[in-house]
């Protein structure tokens, strides 16, 4: 087990380099299923839940290397199509090779994700949509059973615009026979660039990033080969640790249209944001203003930066109201922010932060992946020892985030206990 040691009150100055996304990685590694042939991804990030996903795929029997961002799959030769519990129970995303193994091979059993730290995540909308195109559904034993002759295309409401339940029955609805209509889909870069790489496969996807995406079945599609794009929240996750050490940076290798209400929610704090093609200016002088968020799904501020704005409130002159409207229970970042010194009040599904001039490092425990972002962020500008227990909920998401705020002046170090 890892934890790390962080020594507050340092500015960070420099130039942080974005990663490829991890929430666009783990779709296209599933989409590599529809079409059993040898496929590469390039800019893909070293992260713990790509090692999950590619270890999901080798149950299955495809092959994986992943090599200086370069990964392979060979997904000629397949001979399971149950994705296990002891894999599905640690990322729920895996949930994602449900549509490409039913498309392909009519069957396949996915263990239910079952609930995690942040929420109960049913995952009842993937399995209707596919019901819908003919998919017959058992749950026994904690597992999906599914099977299927060859999928139908329908028209496919969601009740809510869920990310990987769009992928899912996107990805599904690329060897259908007829159309499919997705509507109130997830509109996600994430989702974007899947239906990108579907495309170049082969698939005829029309929509992607509105509210309806319309994709006209195929027989068969060809291998993938594709680029990842950056991480709109490693990056975001960087900026905000930038603005609260009143430090200076440049993010490099990010699409700033990616972020846009994040940079809004920033400025408004006064942080000062300069955008390029590729690349975002950060520079803070002063304590953050308090501001007020709201989590939506995107375009809106994004549920995955709640945790590490918290962060920055905590120290912010005035008070925010930070409201979280997509998971029932992603304030598990609160308890260890106290800790610190942080004042918050969470009432149901809102959080009530009074900033602080100072706060005050202490023995922290991560819960999960953003949160525990939210506990190094502030870390960062407490004074003292922070000591952040835990730390493979980081790793699941965040590429050497040690090595990367180290090189821009953070006093920060990995302890193996
Ligand atoms: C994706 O999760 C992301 N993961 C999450 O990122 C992100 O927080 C989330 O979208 C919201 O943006 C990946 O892309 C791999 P949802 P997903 O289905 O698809 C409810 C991170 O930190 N819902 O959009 O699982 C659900 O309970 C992770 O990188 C149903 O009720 O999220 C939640 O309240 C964490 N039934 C809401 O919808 C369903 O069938 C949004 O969930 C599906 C979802």
């Amino acid at each position: 087990m890892d934890r790390l040691i962080i020594k507050g009150g340092r500015r960070l100055e420099g130039k942080i380099n974005i990663s490829g996304s991890k929430n666009a990685t783990l779709p296209l590694m599933a989409a590599t299923l529809l079409c059993p042939d040898t496929h590469r991804l390039t800019n893909v990030p070293d992260l713990r839940d790509v090692h999950t996903m590619g270890n999901l795929l080798a149950t299955l029997g495809a092959e994986y290397s992943l090599k200086d961002s370069v990964l392979e799959i060979n997904t000629s030769s397949l001979k399971e199509f149950k994705a296990p519990y002891e894999l599905v129970r640690t990322m729920r995303a895996s949930v994602l090779v449900l549509g490409p193994l039913i498309a392909r091979y009519g069957m396949a059993e996915v263990s239910l994700p079952g609930g995690c730290a942040i929420g109960a995540r049913p995952i009842n909308l993937h399995l209707e949509g596919l019901q819908k195109m003919g998919v017959e559904i058992t749950l026994e034993f904690g597992y999906v059973k599914a099977k299927a002759k060859r999928l139908q295309g329908t028209d496919i409401y969601l009740d809510i615009p869920t990310v990987t339940g769009t992928e899912n029955l996107m990805m599904a609805a690329t060897l259908a026979k007829g159309t499919t209509r997705i509507e109130n889909a997830a509109k996600e870069p994430e989702v974007v660039n899947l239906a990108e790489a579907l495309n170049r496969m082969g698939a005829r996807i029309k929509g992607a990033g509105t509210d309806l995406i319309e994709i006209e079945g195929v027989e068969e599609l060809r291998p993938l080969a594709h680029t990842v794009i950056p991480d709109r929240i490693e990056a975001a996750t960087y900026i905000t640790a930038v603005a609260i050490t009143r430090g200076e940076a440049l993010i490099e290798g990010v699409k700033p249209e990616h972020l846009e209400a994040v940079i809004a929610k920033l400025r408004e704090t006064g942080v000062e944001i300069k955008t390029e093609k590729d690349k975002i200016f950060v520079r803070a002088d002063d304590r953050p203003r308090a501001s007020n968020i709201k989590t939506m799904p995107y375009p809106g501020f994004p549920t995955d930066m709640q945790a590490q704005f918290m962060a920055l409130m905590s120290v912010a002159e005035g008070t925010s109201i930070i409201r979280e409207t997509i998971f029932e229970n992603r304030f598990m970042h609160v308890a260890e922010l106290r800790r610190m010194g942080a004042d918050i009040i969470v009432e149901g599904s809102t959080a009530t932060v009074r900033g602080k001039e100072k706060l005050k490092g202490a023995p922290l425990m991560a819960t999960d992946l953003r949160a525990s972002a939210s506990l190094v962020i502030a870390a960062l500008v407490a004074e003292g020892e922070t000591i952040v227990d835990r730390v493979y909920h980081l790793d699941r998401g965040y590429e050497k985030i040690e090595e990367k705020l180290r090189a821009v002046g953070a006093d920060i170090e990995r302890v193996r206990i």
